[in-house]
């Protein structure tokens, strides 16, 4: 059995991947702060997938307590998803960004060096792209990120690109993902934030169950097809999958590789509030507000690299990603705070 450290594993993205983990023959070992998600999301994965799951409360930042995991469970790999990832926040809060982000990726990295461990796969972001100089973006896209959240993964990367230049560490994959909404198909795990949702999937999803009245649209004179913002959504279970893939190549392709995760197609921010209220029977009352600062208004991947490297193409449709999401909202009004 492979273990592999899952920082932030307790977290949204970390959760479903534990799961497409396990389902693999690979066994993660958790270690979260909790400071986005809580104990109970990891029990839920327990229960999903009938497996004991071995987790620590801990911070990435604490480079002693990661070495000491990593040599006591043997990892023979790190899955690196702990991490802030609010963009609005970040502008209020950038030493906190950079210290979770870029200075909880180097303490990691010194811990793996530190108990001889070489495999890292990173979670990194679209938003390093910033505005687009061409579309769709490709991994070779100039890097302009418009926030002190985009900037903290940009100096991560450049860290991780840094020490595989050095030999140091050898396979590292940092995933630039874009979008992910939806949750596991069972409606046992899935997006819960600790605050009010600062994306817009889980927001949706909190008005269709009554939590908050109506849905905040940021601005409708975009020049896009219907005015809103146009991203890249992907199913999160498909994002997850791309994780396992990432390990699985580490046994036979060494090095460096940074790959975008997307489906390579835009949904509006209308088309998204259509296919909910259809998967969900529910009317999304919206109310539309200005631009906000920084926001930019299109973007979607080229996932061909994922492809071409992983043989990962993200398999569900959107209609797929609001099912999953209402399946799982409508079960779990609160979250997992009622559990
Ligand atoms: N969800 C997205 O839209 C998205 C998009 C691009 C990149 N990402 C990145 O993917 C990663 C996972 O995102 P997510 O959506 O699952 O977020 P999440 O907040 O649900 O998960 C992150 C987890 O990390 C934990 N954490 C935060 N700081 C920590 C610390 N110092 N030490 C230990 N644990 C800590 C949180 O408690 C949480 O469980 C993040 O690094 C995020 O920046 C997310």
């Amino acid at each position: 059995m492979t273990r592999v450290l899952v920082t932030g594993g307790a977290g949204y993205i970390g959760t479903h991947t534990c799961v497409e983990l396990l389902a693999r023959g690979y066994e993660p070992v958790v270690v979260d702060n909790f400071v986005n998600s809580t104990p109970e999301a990891i029990r839920r994965v327990s229960r999903l997938t009938g497996r004991t799951l071995t987790w620590y409360e801990g911070d990435v930042r604490d480079t002693g307590k990661m070495a000491h995991l990593l040599g006591k469970h043997e990892c023979r790999a790190v899955i690196h998803f702990a991490g802030l990832k609010a963009v609005g926040e970040s502008t209020e809060r950038p030493l906190d960004y950079y210290s979770v982000n870029t200075l909880g990726t180097h303490a990691l990295a010194s811990a793996m060096l530190d108990a001889g461990v070489h495999q890292l796969v990173f979670s990194s972001s679209a938003t390093v792209y910033g505005e687009p100089v061409f579309l769709p973006y490709t991994e070779s896209h100039p890097l302009q990120p418009t926030s002190p959240y985009g900037r903290s993964k940009q100096a991560a990367e450049m860290l991780l690109n840094d020490i595989a230049a050095s030999g140091a560490m050898r396979d590292i994959a940092i995933l630039r993902y874009f979008n992910p909404i939806g949750a596991h198909p069972s409606g046992l795990i899935g997006e819960d934030p600790n605050d009010v949702p600062n994306n817009l999937m889980p927001y949706v999803a909190q008005v269709a169950v009554g939590r908050r009245p109506f849905l905040n649209i940021w601005g409708n004179d975009y020049d896009t097809p219907d005015g809103t913002g146009v991203r890249d959504y992907l199913h999160v279970v498909d994002l997850a999958r791309a994780h396992v893939l990432a390990l699985d190549r580490f046994r036979h392709t060494h090095g460096p590789v940074t790959l975008n995760l997307g489906t390579g197609h835009g949904s509006s921010v209308l088309d998204v509030v259509k296919a909910f209220e259809e998967a969900s029977g529910r009317r999304i009352p919206l109310r539309f507000e200005p631009r906000r600062a920084g926001d930019i208004a299109a973007f979607w991947a080229d996932p061909s690299l994922a492809e071409e490297t992983l043989g990962w193409k993200a398999e569900n449709t959107l209609e797929d990603m609001c099912r999953d999401q209402w399946t799982w909202q409508s079960r779990n009004p609160l979250g997992y705070e009622a559990a």
